[in-house]
């Protein structure tokens, strides 16, 4: 990475405000249900708390637009970290205000303090400047480590870059060190497998990664489109018709750039969007009308098995059927378990993947799993991410 991290900057005892993305999933009585993001903050809090740095950390969560909302509040975050760190996280009750300011003014090297979401205020999103000045006015040094929202260009997450020096965090430097190995100087074979429902979701990542790769093998709603438009019916699955030319355009590019393009040959079609629906596998086609197609089929999962035990890079983002629903979580379940086994190097796109892949606790099988969903699919779309952008340069 060509960005200046935490290593490159002489922050002893210095106040520094940290962006982490404490966007964590909680349940109706706001326990947190995945304290990952909160984990993969810890290396550089504790850094900066060793370098005696009193360390001012502020995170997003949800989307509150722009208003104070109780069920948004960071106070399950600060308790959660106080926790993780084995020491007080003094929680404030605002971002910019009286309470924010007071308590970040009495903050002693090695303590640390949480801001309120800094959603609250709408300026946030809106990158207002002044804003981002009233944040970066209660430090002197910012990191951003906020991998999850790197590709949000909001006043915490790269406004405030304006009014202080800027570096990232470890978990930044980690994030792109595999995500950009992967995509620049993978080992080859190379395979990347995308799922997830909408064909217009992933535009732009398939067309990306076709330069890149050998394989691209598609699953999840989406390929139905595909088979749409090469004119087979698809009864209710789902299809974004006004898609069809763009999928027809991205086979053609596989095929100009000599890209294995694999769809599924047999799907498992349901009756209704409902957990414990008639179900049957059909050939992909076959579909029968009044039915939906919900998860690839067995037949699938042997092919691409056998293209993934071949792979030495795989790419996995987005699931590859309704694995909220067990009968149809099979297909997605099952390219975890061959990821989880392969000699590869595996790297899983945050969000759903990621949320499939923990979900039968595979996790610790794979050598990367993102913290940032929209992030890692921008990055893989070769977008540049304003939270990486704003920061100094080596
Ligand atoms: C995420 O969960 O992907 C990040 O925290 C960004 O959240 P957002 O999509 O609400 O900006």
């Amino acid at each position: 990475m060509n960005k200046k991290t935490v290593k490159d900057i002489d922050l002893k005892g210095k106040k520094v405000l940290i962006r982490c993305d404490f966007n964590v999933p909680m349940d109706e009585n706001q326990n947190i249900t995945d304290n990952t993001r909160i984990v993969a903050a810890l290396p550089t809090i504790k850094y900066l708390l060793e370098n005696n740095c009193a360390v001012i950390a502020c995170s997003h969560l949800g989307r509150p637009k722009g208003e104070f909302k109780p069920e948004f509040s960071l106070k399950p975050v600060a308790k959660e970290l106080s926790k993780l760190l084995g020491t007080e996280v003094i929680m404030a009750n605002d971002v910019i205000g009286e309470d924010a300011k007071a308590k970040a003014q009495a903050l002693q090297g090695g303590q640390i303090m949480l801001l309120e979401n800094v959603r609250f205020h709408k300026e946030e999103t809106e990158n207002d400047p002044n804003f981002a000045k009233e944040l970066a006015s209660m430090a002197e040094i910012y990191v951003n480590d906020a991998f999850g929202a790197a590709h949000r260009a909001h006043s915490s997450t790269a406004g405030v870059a304006e009014f202080l020096p800027a570096v990232s965090g470890f978990l930044i430097e980690k994030e792109l060190q595999f995500l950009g190995h992967a995509i620049s100087n993978p080992e080859r074979p190379f395979v990347a497998i995308l799922g997830g429902a909408k064909v217009s979701d992933k535009i732009g990542v398939i067309d990306s990664l076709l330069e890149k790769v050998d394989t691209l093998i598609i699953g999840g709603g989406m390929a139905y489109t595909f088979f749409k438009a090469q004119g087979y019916e698809v009864g209710n699955s789902i299809c974004e018709l006004d898609k069809l030319d763009l999928a027809k355009e991205l086979m053609k590019k596989a095929e100009e750039k000599g890209v294995k393009f694999m769809l599924p040959v047999d799907t498992k079609v349901g009756k209704e969007y409902k957990p414990d629906t008639e179900s049957k596998t059909v050939r992909y086609d076959e579909i029968p009308a009044e039915w939906e197609g919900f998860d690839i089929g067995e037949e699938t999962i042997k092919l691409y098995e056998e293209e993934l035990k071949k792979a030495k890079t795989i790419v996995w983002n987005g699931p590859l059927g309704l694995f909220e629903f067990d009968q149809f979580a099979i297909g997605t379940n099952k390219i975890a378990e061959v990821l989880a086994q392969a000699s590869a190097t595996t790297i899983i796109g945050g969000g759903d993947s990621a949320a499939a892949v923990k979900k039968i606790g595979l996790e610790d099988k794979m050598t990367h799993i993102s913290t940032g969903g929209g992030a890692s699919l921008e990055f893989l779309e070769g977008k540049k991410l304003p939270g990486i952008e704003c920061l100094l340069d080596k």
